[in-house]
């Protein structure tokens, strides 16, 4: 049991990225040794200037993307058999959501590309509407949903499979501070009782401390971790925990550690 939990879900071993480069053109290292291994049940946020790498990282993951060195690992699987395995769930700051369809076939999308019967993926996508919060929009259209709302669809349509790993890239980044505080609260609450991994990039320092149990601090290009904040505030966390001096004192920290002329 103890031997299991230490083996990481998702683990990053020297993972370079290089774009281009072919044919004479430019090539721009977006990654660079990249080292890290997360464990099942971790919040890990991901920090680090624009183009430091963040999204090329979870790319990678997510079997979006091939490393040019080095090897990426879900659960034991290479990404394109845990994408196979639909082992990962994406979720990205625009919600992308389907204006065609309502909010309930939304979510369910996933699970009808699965080939899941109609009642079933229904129950289950009703089962998660509840989950984030928005049970009573199932009817709805996406456009009839705020921001905040339409994000905690993305959320439920991502979790529609049970991906042992959630990807989140700035999915709070487009929203108004009170919306982003609420589904921070909310997503930290989900995230604890559905025992999720989650892998979440973000420019604010405080969300991240917020919502971690680890914050990974990447250089600016090319990107590699330079340090890896461990977030030792007590859960369940509640907006009050910012309010905390050890709170303040890893934001400085977090802050400190990105360095100089780069703000949230
Ligand atoms: N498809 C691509 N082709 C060429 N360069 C890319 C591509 N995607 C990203 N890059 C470059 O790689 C670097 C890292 O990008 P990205 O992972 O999107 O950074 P971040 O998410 O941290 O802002 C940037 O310099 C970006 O311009
Ligand atoms: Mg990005």
């Amino acid at each position: 049991m103890t031997a299991m939990a230490s083996i990481p879900i998702l683990s990053f071993k020297d993972i370079d990225v290089v774009y281009g480069g072919e044919r004479g053109t430019h090539a721009v290292t977006a990654l660079k040794a990249i080292d890290l291994d997360i464990r099942e049940g971790e919040f890990v946020s991901l920090i680090g200037p624009s183009g430091c790498g963040k999204s090329t990282l979870l790319r990678v993951a997510a079997d979006l993307i091939k490393p040019s060195a080095g090897t990426a690992r879900i659960d034991g699987l290479s990404p394109s058999d845990a994408r196979l395995n639909r082992e990962i769930g994406f979720v990205f700051q625009d919600a992308a959501l389907l204006e065609w369809r309502r909010i309930l076939a939304n979510v369910a999308l996933p699970l009808e590309l699965q080939g899941i019967p109609k009642d079933k993926r229904l129950a289950r996508a009703r089962e998660l509407l509840r989950l984030v919060g928005i049970a009573e929009f199932e009817n709805a259209w996406p456009r009839q949903l705020s921001g905040g709302m339409r994000q905690r669809a993305s959320i439920a349509r991502a979790m529609s499979t049970r991906p042992r790993v959630m990807m989140m890239d700035e999915p709070f980044g487009a929203l108004d501070q009170i919306t982003r505080d609420r589904l921070n609260l909310e997503l930290s609450a989900l995230a604890e009782r559905e025992k999720m991994t989650v892998v979440f990039v973000t420019h604010s320092i405080h969300e991240a401390i917020f919502l971690s149990d680890r914050v990974v601090v990447m250089s600016p290009r090319p990107g590699r971790i330079t340090e890896v904040i461990d977030v030792d505030l007590p859960r369940p966390r509640t907006l009050a925990v910012r309010e905390t001096p050890r709170f303040n004192e890893l934001c400085r920290l977090g802050e400190r550690l990105l360095g100089e002329g780069f703000h949230d």
